[in-house]
């Protein structure tokens, strides 16, 4: 196990009921694991709007889930609906008995966040209010959010901490949805003292689950460095662009907190340990990230490292909104939840080409 810590303390920890909201997502899928590995029983929602149903849709579940499954070697139980729906959030609730909820379910392109507004406030704020509601009536006021680093917008000091000013300068409309959340979540713990909520703030995720089965499957043209990488290795598209390469960087390139996704999964089961802490009251964010930074380039050559294989690129100009630097300090993390990424670049590289070369087509291959 990656963190002997977190597995040693995660061990002694009674089974519980959790409500994972977008548990056939990316970073959801790979939650659901640590939860179930565990021994805990799980409870997905998720509309797939993002999520492939796979080739049999026959199957109650995704293909991605039914993976999941294989995995853990145990079973899950999921519903297919929104969490905008508030009729069927209770038909959810009143069949089982929550401890607490992993809320993951939420759109996340910053581009196509800019072009509809309207849409990501409903879903990611709209979403997350009546998921609340629901949790209040059901006298279930305990959550992990997911949340981004996103929040800090430009960082006006590095690294990260968890004491930076957020709201200010977020430039997107799917930024400033996980900042209203967390806002919101801010309010409700100080309005009723029975609310507990912890703010993941994650960095950069990538990679994928050891076993090469589950990963990153992004619909259409991936809009983030690592998936475009792969299937750039793959040859599934002819060559990567560099958004500028004349950043004040070492290499000009953007430079990011790349952090496994594997180390992000075991961080939301270290949270949820110091949610049912009993000493734990009110709010309180997190950073998960690894704590330093890698550019473009170094990603790159590191993965034709772990691939073998040529990731042809070329330079083009810097992205809109994009900035020279983000990484965070992950020293609170640590401190508080007794948990810290274990997992390095290389991992990250070699768990992507085994998800991408095994799965050159995402789920829809299998
Ligand atoms: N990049 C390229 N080419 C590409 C894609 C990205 O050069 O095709 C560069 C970007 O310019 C940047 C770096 O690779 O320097 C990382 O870009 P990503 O799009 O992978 O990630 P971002 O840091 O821009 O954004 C990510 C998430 C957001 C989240 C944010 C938090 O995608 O959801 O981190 O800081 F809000």
């Amino acid at each position: 196990m990656e963190c002997q810590v977190t597995f040693v303390e995660a061990t002694a920890m009674p089974a519980r009921t959790v409500l994972v909201t977008g548990g056939a997502g990316y970073v959801g899928s790979h939650a659901v694991v640590q939860l179930l590995s565990q021994g805990h029983e799980v409870v997905v929602v998720d509309n797939l709007v993002n999520a492939p149903r796979g080739n049999d849709a026959a199957s109650p579940l995704t293909e991605c889930l039914r993976r999941v499954q294989e995995i853990a070697g145990k079973t899950l139980n999921f519903h297919q609906m929104d969490i905008m729906d508030r009729s069927q959030l209770d038909r959810v609730f009143a069949c089982y008995s929550f401890d607490y909820v992993m809320h993951f379910a939420a759109l996340k392109a910053v581009g196509e966040s800019v072009e509809k507004p309207l849409l990501y406030y409903k879903n990611n704020v709209g979403g997350s209010i009546t998921l609340l509601e629901a949790m209040k009536d059901h006298n279930v006021k305990k959550l992990i959010y997911s949340s981004s680093a996103t929040v800090y917008g430009t960082p006006q000091k590095l690294p990260l901490t968890e004491d930076h000013p957020t709201g200010v300068n977020c430039t997107n409309p799917y930024g400033k949805s996980k900042y209203f959340v967390e806002e919101i979540l801010k309010d409700l713990v100080t309005s009723d003292k029975e609310w507990r909520a912890v703010s993941l703030r994650y960095f950069n995720p990538v990679g994928a689950h050891e076993s090469g089965l589950i990963g990153e499957d992004p619909q259409g043209v991936p809009s983030n460095l690592m998936p475009y990488i792969a299937q750039v290795a793959v040859g599934r598209r002819p060559r990567l662009q560099v958004f500028g390469d004349d950043y004040d960087t070492p290499d000009g390139t953007g430079v990011r907190d790349y952090i496994h996704i594997q180390d992000l999964a075991v961080g939301h089961l270290a949270a949820a340990r110091k949610l049912l802490d009993p000493c734990f009251q009110g709010f309180r964010a997190y950073n998960l990230g690894t704590g330093s930074g890698l550019s473009v380039l170094q990603l790159v050559q590191a993965f034709e490292k772990a691939s073998g294989r040529q990731v042809p690129y070329e330079v083009v100009g810097r992205r809109p909104g994009d900035i020279a630097y983000c990484y965070s300090s992950a020293s609170l993390a640590k401190r508080e939840l007794g948990w810290q990424a274990q997992k390095g670049v290389d991992e990250m590289c070699e768990s992507v080409w085994r998800w991408q070369s095994k799965n050159p087509n995402g789920y829809r291959s299998s």
